[in-house]
């Protein structure tokens, strides 16, 4: 089948096309109807089945008679380690874990969140939540206690399970005084921890709240698993919105097993029994529908790599990892690839691999640029497929799909809607504009099965963050276009969201943090462009009148303060000292404008700017810190 064809006949009965996907998964009970419309825009996938989520992911396969396949592989350049788990022991060992959760009393719709680096047993208490109908939330390893706070205030966990320590090069990640922190910082306490002791560091546990992965689960019965509805609530996964409070994504069970299991030979073009390796973090969508679940429900074997793609030791480990493990379909950010393109710009450590298996690369997360993609093109031989989706999405929008065709690679687009997307470019009043034209990027409701139904908590802010701009669309929040042949490109955000090192951060969450500071009278965060990590986050502070301190030092605490108050990750390193920020009359900030002087690209003086000269001083700043050149 062609993709045209394919597409075709999504469009011609998007219910029958979802129906017979979802044959590919294993029910208690099937759907009888694939959509409900709930109304007001709000959707539901497969709502009347029932089924379960670790059993497809896990215990089927071992019913099937492919038990002693590997199910995970963990792959630790940082501990040295290396190590294999197949399908029958995953299963025992989430059933022992899911037994133990429910003897402590977490039952089916409870929240769990789970604080983990990259480690199998990440991978494993998502799976044991699953089994017992429990909603777990995952937490990024590099956020600080304050953002692990705001989530446990939101989604209300009864449990939390976490690792004692993750691995940085160079540093130990100490999850646990992060967490301690992050419990006394939340009004919401959790009934118990569970701590995962790592080698590396042994935590002391509170009495009373924490046990001992291991200690609790010792003489514990093995469960079952707990068949749920397809509206049940798989997970929820928190991200960066405009402001600091972060959206929780809800994701479904019926709609994420048939979606995943769906991408898989479609998109990844991978039989049962493949290696696939996505080198995220389970903190990350990607890591959920990618190192989780879509490769275990599809039967593959999946691969947790606790490294970097340079420095751990060598920009050859990604060569290396496919090589020793026969990666089939690799997954990264093309920040990745940049930072082994720049240790390594004639590739010649591919050379040292026998890398024949690998079929194809896969870029998500940020926009891939062509340099980028001809790079790993030409070093690995491969096609190298740039493919967009999103959090709130849980997979491709676009992508190419060479599962069914391989479609001409055009750099710098990641292709065509794939079925379930009906993607429109639409002009500031909401109507379709034609080829070649930028404008929002939107996409027709009802989404696919496996797209998020609502936020968690908060279904006037889903509908004022996605539904209310474009009537009967769902605002992707990406500007971009459409060419003659119908392929998208992804050109910028229309919010204040910005990519950091393919990790997606709310420059309006570090304003809240810079505006806090007893010195900042007003201030501003604006994505620059990176050459590594895409963009990078500047910050710009007023201070308040008659503050004599350095300005250094106020820079200093500044930085200290957002690595603290929202985590390492947030890599915002750089601010300066202004004496007024550029506005509109109706005193909007005009952050774009700002981007575009730093990035030193074409910009036009806005017609509602309020006092012109302020951004001849701001030029002048950014020169200063090294842009707009
Ligand atoms: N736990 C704790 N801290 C973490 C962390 C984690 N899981 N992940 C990153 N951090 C820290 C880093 O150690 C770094 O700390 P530092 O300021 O002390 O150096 C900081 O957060 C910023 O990290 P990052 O932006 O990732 O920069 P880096 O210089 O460490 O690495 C790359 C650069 C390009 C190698 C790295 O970003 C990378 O591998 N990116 C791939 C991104 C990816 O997989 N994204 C997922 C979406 S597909
Ligand atoms: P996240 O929710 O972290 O996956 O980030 C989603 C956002 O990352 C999207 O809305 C885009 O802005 C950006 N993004 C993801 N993939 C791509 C891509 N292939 N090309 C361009 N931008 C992308």
């Amino acid at each position: 089948m062609t993709y045209a064809a394919m597409y075709a006949r999504w469009q011609d009965n998007p219910e029958a096309f979802w129906m017979e996907a979802a044959e590919a998964i294993a029910w208690h009970r099937p759907p009888t109807k694939a959509l409900t419309d709930k109304g007001d825009g709000l959707y539901e996938w497969f709502a009347d089945g029932l089924t379960n989520t670790c059993y497809n992911a896990v215990d089927r396969h071992v019913d099937a008679g492919r038990g002693e396949q590997v199910a995970i592989i963990h792959d630790s350049p940082v501990t040295h380690t290396k190590r294999e788990i197949t399908f029958v022991e995953l299963r025992n060992r989430v059933a022992t874990l899911a037994g133990a959760l429910r003897a402590k009393g977490v039952e089916k719709g409870d929240r769990v969140i789970i604080y983990m680096p990259m480690i199998p047993e990440a991978l494993e208490a998502m799976l044991a939540c699953a089994r017992i109908g429990a909603v777990h939330s995952v937490v990024f390893g590099g956020f600080a206690a304050n953002e692990l706070a705001v989530r446990i205030d939101d989604a209300k966990p009864k449990a939390i399970i976490a690792a004692s320590a993750g691995i940085e090069p160079g540093r130990i990640v100490h999850y646990k005084p992060l967490l301690d922190a992050a419990i006394d910082l939340a009004d919401h306490k959790p009934d118990f921890c569970v701590i995962f002791q790592r080698e590396q560091e042994v935590a002391q546990l509170v009495e009373g709240r924490d046990v001992n992965w291991h200690g609790f689960q010792y003489g514990v019965q093995p469960v079952d698993c707990v068949p749920v509805e397809g509206n049940h609530p798989a997970y929820i996964l928190y991200t960066s919105g405009t402001t600091g409070q972060p959206k929780g994504v809800i994701r479904h069970t019926g709609g994420q097993l048939v979606a995943l299991n769906w991408t898989m030979k479609n998109i990844y073009n991978v039989d049962p029994g493949d290696v696939f390796w996505a080198a995220s973090d389970v903190g990350w969508v990607v890591g959920h529908s990618y190192i989780c679940y879509g490769p275990l429900i599809h039967g593959n074997t999946t691969i947790v790599f606790e490294g970097k793609p340079v420095g751990t030791p060598d920009a050859g480990t990604f060569w290396r990892v496919m090589s020793e493990h026969k990666v089939k379909a690799f997954f990264t950010a093309p920040t990745a690839l940049r930072a082994v393109k720049r240790e390594d710009p004639e590739g010649a450590l591919v050379k040292d691999y026998d890398i024949s298996g690998l079929q194809a690369v896969y870029l998500a997360g940020e926009r891939a640029d062509p340099d980028t993609i001809e790079w790993a093109q030409k070093h690995l031989n491969v096609p190298v497929i740039d493919h967009w989706w999103q959090t709130e999405t849980g997979w491709a929008i676009a992508a190419n799909p060479l599962g069914v065709e391989e479609l001409p690679i055009k750099p710098g687009s990641p292709a065509v809607p794939m079925p379930g997307y009906q993607v429109e470019i639409l002009d500031d009043a909401g109507h379709p504009v034609g080829p070649d034209t930028l404008g929002a990027i939107a996409v027709k409701l009802p989404l696919p099965p496996g797209t998020l139904p609502n936020l968690w908590n908060a279904e006037a802010r889903f509908k004022k963050s996605y539904l209310n701009t474009f009537p009967g669309y769902y605002e992707t929040g990406d500007a971009g276009m459409k060419d003659a042949d119908g392929y998208l490109y992804i050109m910028a955000r229309t919010d204040d969201v910005i990519n950091v090192a393919g990790h997606r951060l709310s420059t309006g969450g570090m304003e809240e943090v810079l505006a806090g500071h007893p010195d900042v009278a007003e201030c501003a965060v604006i994505g620059v462009s990176d050459a590594l990590k895409g963009q990078m986050p500047v910050g710009f502070l007023c201070l308040n009148a008659g503050c004599d301190r350095d300005h250094a030092e106020v820079v200093n605490d500044v930085v200290k303060l957002v690595r603290e108050k929202i985590g390492p990750v947030a890599a915002f390193k750089i601010a300066c000292v202004v004496d007024r920020l550029p506005k509109t009359r109706s005193g909007k900030i005009l952050r774009g404008t700002m981007v575009s002087i730093a990035d030193g690209a074409e910009w036009k003086m806005p017609a509602t700017i309020d006092d012109p000269a302020i951004l001849d001083e701001i030029t002048v700043a950014l020169k200063g810190l090294g842009y707009a050149q």
